[in-house]
């Protein structure tokens, strides 16, 4: 994938400023990257804090050529992820369906993909990723129970190197989702996503809308979607969001 890599010291978020590029015939592989976020979108409606202190705050524009691309999006997003840390910094993650990177049972970034379909032509996806590398000193009290960067705290130093070391990283993840989208390894991807899942064999809370209903992880199939037994019923989902409620069986 041809890139054009865009850097800003501090944006609202960078999906929303490639969604204006994207709208503005920027090409697929445009990325923006910042070293922080005043607004960081999470998935939900939620926020992603995003503050400033060599963590990885990137957004990717994509165009797919076709639906199955489209639909593999989240996944390669996911597996390209946990290759490109282990790559750069030698750390086993694992993926908590649907898209949360994690580490030692806890969250070190997630990853939004956000279709804007507004002419069929001119579909874009923006893929939005942030990593917790160094741990800045001020995360909040209620995500600490579940935050982890990836470093840790004594990494952490502010300074302008650690800021700008965050593009090699995006850069390995550039390359990676490349080879899966672009080559068309959509059902390699998949079962990488399976050995990379935390979550399998889990007991969980399902959440999708106003319903949550209990349910052990059964499998992730071949399309990325979550295999629950609901108490005896077996079934595969593909939207909705899980909570571990036991963290280990
Ligand atoms: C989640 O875990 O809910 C998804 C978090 C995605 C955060 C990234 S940071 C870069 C990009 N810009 C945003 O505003 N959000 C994504």
């Amino acid at each position: 994938m041809e890139t054009d890599i865009r850097i800003f010291d501090t944006l609202e978020s960078t999906n929303i400023t490639l969604e204006h590029l994207a709208r503005n015939d920027a090409k697929e592989g445009t990325c923006v990257i910042a070293f922080s976020q005043n607004a960081g979108q999470g998935r939900s409606g939620r926020s992603f804090f995003s503050p400033e202190g060599g963590n990885l705050y990137m957004s990717l524009l994509l165009r797919p050529k076709d639906d199955k691309q489209t639909e593999y999006i989240t996944v390669i997003a996911a597996v390209a992820v946990v290759e490109a840390i282990e790559e750069c910094f030698g750390i086993k993650t694992g993926i908590k369906w649907v898209n949360d990177v994690f580490l030692d049972g806890k969250k070190a970034g997630g990853i939004i993909a956000k279709a804007n379909d507004y002419g069929k032509s001119s579909m874009f996806v923006v893929l939005g990723i942030g990593i917790n590398i160094h741990e800045a000193p001020d995360v909040p009290e209620d995500i600490r129970p579940n935050y982890i960067s990836l470093l840790g705290k004594a990494s952490y130093s502010g300074s302008r190197e650690q800021n700008e070391s965050t593009v090699d990283l995006a850069k390995a993840i550039i390359r990676i989702f490349s080879r899966y989208y672009e080559g068309g390894l959509f059902t390699e991807a998949a079962l990488k996503y399976r050995r990379y899942s935390v979550v399998i064999g889990k007991k969980v809370e399902y959440i999708f809308g106003q319903d949550t209903i209990e349910a052990i992880v059964c499998d992730i199939d071949d399309t990325g979607a979550i295999v629950l037994d609901t108490g005896g019923k077996i079934k595969a989902f593909r939207d909705g969001e899980i909570r571990i409620v036991v963290k280990d069986m």
